[in-house]
């Protein structure tokens, strides 16, 4: 059964608290309002006079999930259980297509609940940045939620670049495309990892038009073996390695034009203690009228001696990330663990996707994340003062994101 995203607030709520006073808070809480604001706009409802028009609507929700046997009253005044048949139905609810709905707004941003394809028709091309990790190409459904995912690695390889064809739309110019992507084994293969990734690269240049800005690297060093020629469950051999990285995917319809947009001064990261004092040595000498040469590398490049006497604020970072996955007692794990609500299965870090953010946009810039999961873009997006739009397919997906921002 499909459930609107208030309908499904309302149910969980009940199922944790058993009370209209509870499930209040919780709508107030997913529209990011305090209870005087919930409470202040007022809905003339004839002989019963002025109600708050949100209490009011909590309650008519209230009755529809009654009367469609989701829900009845408890033994208690004023309690009201889930009942049986509003238990079995608490598989994750995907959007049934068509038209995307406003799932929560917040200060700087405003999340959807429909597919993220629909965002390029209300914000064409104004996004200096989309962030994605779009379902992986895991050959099974993908978590509890989160739509259908092809089984067949052509088909899933036409299922992104489909998806991707549609985000296009949303980059303003000098806009970039970042995607996070993994790869798993074939099923019912010998092991052969799926070149998927590199499919759907050369589609997005050949159809699309999109040019690869550069190629990066995620590793997560948490990430425990997995697959069956890692472990060697069902009898597999032992036969592969620990498969911890995942690509991050850089692109531009424009690289020209992306280039100046993009500044690594936003990203520099410390520079290391042997860096570090070969600046000082080199500036002792500039101080003290004493010529500073160019350097060379052992591979024998060359270290312009103008360049590298001077501290620029830090070291260019590489194109490479390690980063742990976020823990499951993170601030937002413990929320949606509270609320009943399931922890997104597949987040991505946010000091990976911050990193994106400072280096391909500027403070009150608009970036998108098309499958927006557990929130980390808009999260990300907020706290550095940039403002976002997201959408997702699984409405608890959706409800978890909206505990980020309060
Ligand atoms: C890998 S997860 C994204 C995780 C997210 N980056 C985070 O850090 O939480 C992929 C998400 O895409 C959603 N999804 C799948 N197809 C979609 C579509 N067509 N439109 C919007 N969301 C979609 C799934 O529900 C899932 O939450």
């Amino acid at each position: 059964m499909q459930l609107s995203l208030f309908e499904s607030v309302v149910l969980n709520s009940i199922e944790r608290n058993g009370s209209t006073r509870a499930a209040y808070s919780d709508v107030a809480a997913l529209m990011g309002l305090g209870e005087s604001e919930f409470r202040a706009e007022k809905v003339d409802l004839g002989k019963w006079g002025l109600r708050s028009k949100w209490e009011h609507r909590v309650r008519s929700i209230q009755s529809r999930l009654r009367s469609r046997g989701l829900i009845e009253r408890g033994n208690r005044t004023g309690e009201w259980v889930v009942t049986q048949k509003g238990r079995s139905d608490k598989s994750l609810s995907q959007h049934a297509g068509g038209e995307m709905k406003v799932g929560f707004v917040t200060k700087k941003g405003m999340a959807f609940f429909g597919p993220g394809e629909g965002l390029a028709d209300l914000f064409p091309e104004e996004c200096s940045l989309v962030f994605c990790s779009p379902p992986y190409f895991t050959a099974r459904p993908y978590g509890h939620g989160g739509g259908t995912i092809a089984a067949a690695e052509q088909e899933y390889v036409d299922q992104i670049v489909r998806m991707v064809s549609h985000w296009v739309g949303l980059l303003a110019p000098g806009g970039s495309l970042v995607l996070n992507l993994g790869a798993h084994t074939i099923a019912g293969s010998h092991g052969e990892q799926s070149m998927s990734t590199e499919m759907i690269m050369l589609r997005l240049r050949q159809d699309l038009g999109l040019r690869l800005v550069q190629r990066s690297v995620w590793r997560n060093p948490a990430r425990p073996p997995t697959g069956a020629f890692t472990t060697g469950v069902k009898g597999a051999p032992k036969c592969r390695l620990k498969n911890q990285v995942e690509d991050v995917l850089w692109f531009s319809l424009d690289v020209e034009k992306t280039n100046q947009k993009v500044r690594t001064s936003r990203v520099l990261v410390p520079y290391s203690s042997v860096y570090k004092s070969e600046i000082e040595r080199k500036q002792k000498r500039k101080s003290s009228g004493q010529a500073v040469f160019d350097t060379r590398t052992p591979s024998g490049q060359s270290k312009a001696a103008s360049t590298y006497a001077e501290d620029l604020g830090g070291s260019i970072p590489p194109n490479y990330f390690e980063i742990t996955h976020e823990s499951a007692y993170s601030d937002y794990s413990k929320k949606v663990k509270a609320a009943g609500l399931p922890r997104h299965p597949a987040m991505c870090p946010k000091e990976l996707v911050d990193f994106w953010i400072r280096l391909c946009t500027e403070e009150g810039d608009l970036v998108a994340d098309p499958c927006f999961g557990s929130g980390v873009t808009g999260a990300s997006a907020e706290a550095l003062n940039r403002y976002w739009v997201g959408a997702d397919i699984t409405l608890e997906y959706l409800q978890g994101a909206s505990l980020r921002f309060h």
